[in-house]
């Protein structure tokens, strides 16, 4: 496979894009306790915007004030949020690389972090919860529209909200919102639908999701399959992570390879395939594999210039170890990677 793939611009659903190398959604935990994004942040995004990437997700930023992940995540769910959702639209922009934001509600992962305010589980929520939810993935969207930002990707992986409605092992609702694969889909085809309502059918809209279930079951690839034919045509793209998204160490290749194969064969979506990137072979492996692009995170906090690298040499590695420093919150770490001695403009 030519490297010159990577970097040709090609179309994922609506986006356009200059390339194929992503930088996958990453929390930095800088942002201020009251949700508002630090110049640290913003100059992050002005440096990724240099490389040769082809599309930008941003960190997974809060659509409702119950849903804080954390004490250090950005929010987007008033329009005080406004200016800096531009901030990042612009900086990551500046040079051509689309960006998306990516928008999440932390569920049972807010607990002790959103000021009191109720904890939101799959099966705690009423039927007015839920439409009130939705309702709050339309509205941030329009904000991130308003921004400038290329698209939104709902961020339905992981264990946030959305993700749990779709593993029936946090998910015992009875009515339409549990049950059958496509029942335990429903709140994200609905946030999809909500989308697009409020911000219109051409503006690119992408998933995030978990490939498989803690014990990797036949079953959940099934229901995967189910859920994702049902949404053909409605997300322009579907990044696949995974359980356990983000192992430490050095991988020795991508983690989730064998499930994008999988998928390949049986959904149409254009699939993103994340986690695991540390050279130009697992790239190769990935897109000959069947993804329509490889994602990277780490390794971008690592080196922000690594796009770079991998375009100059073939021989380019990650130094990227695995390490787990970048989860700790910005201001006790001072620094986003271990390894970076600072953080220069
Ligand atoms: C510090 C850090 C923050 C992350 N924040 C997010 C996030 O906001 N949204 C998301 O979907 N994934 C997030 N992830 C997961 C990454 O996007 C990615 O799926 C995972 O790290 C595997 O990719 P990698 O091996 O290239 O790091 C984060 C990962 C790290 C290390
Ligand atoms: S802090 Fe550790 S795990 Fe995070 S990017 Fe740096 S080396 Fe990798």
């Amino acid at each position: 496979m030519e490297k010159s793939i990577l970097f040709t611009s090609c179309t994922l659903g609506k986006l356009s894009m200059p390339g194929r190398l992503v930088r996958s959604a990453t929390e930095l935990f800088c942002a201020e306790p009251d949700g508002h994004v630090p110049a640290v942040e913003t100059e992050e995004y002005r440096r990724l915007g240099k490389q040769p990437l082809g599309l930008i997700v941003t960190a997974h930023t809060c659509v409702s004030p119950e849903g804080r992940a954390n004490p250090w995540q950005n929010a987007v769910w008033d329009d005080e949020f406004l200016p800096d959702a531009v901030r990042i639209a612009d900086a990551s922009q500046a040079e051509g690389v689309p960006a998306v934001m990516q928008l999440g509600h932390g569920g049972a992962k807010a607990e002790g972090h959103n000021g009191g305010l109720p904890v939101l589980t799959p099966d705690n929520m009423t039927e007015s919860d839920i439409a009130a939810l939705v309702r709050s993935f339309g509205a941030a969207a329009l904000r991130a529209k308003r921004a400038g930002f290329s698209g939104i990707m709902l961020h339905g992986a992981h264990l946030y909200l959305l993700s749990r409605f779709f593993y029936p092992r946090f998910n015992h609702r009875t009515d339409r919102y549990g049950g059958s694969a496509l029942n335990r889909f429903r709140v994200i085809r609905e946030a999809a639908e909500e989308v697009k309502k409020t911000c219109g059918d051409a503006f690119p809209l992408l998933l995030k999701i978990n490939g498989d279930d803690e014990a990797g079951t036949e079953e959940y690839h099934r229901d995967l399959v189910d859920a994702l034919r049902s949404v053909s045509g409605c997300f322009d793209a579907v990044e696949i992570s995974g359980w356990n998204s983000a192992p430490g160490g050095v991988p020795e290749r991508p983690f989730f390879i064998d499930n994008i194969r999988r998928l390949r064969n049986e959904v149409e979506l254009p699939l993103i395939e994340v986690g695991g990137f540390r050279s130009l072979a697992g790239m190769f492996e990935a897109l000959e594999a069947g993804a329509s692009a490889v994602s990277m995170s780490r390794p971008l906090l690592c080196e922000p210039d690594f796009p770079t690298k991998l375009r100059m040499s073939d021989d380019a590695v990650s130094r990227c170890r695995g390490c787990g420093f970048c989860y700790r919150p910005y201001p006790e770490r001072g620094r986003l990677c271990c390894l970076r001695a600072e953080d220069p403009s």
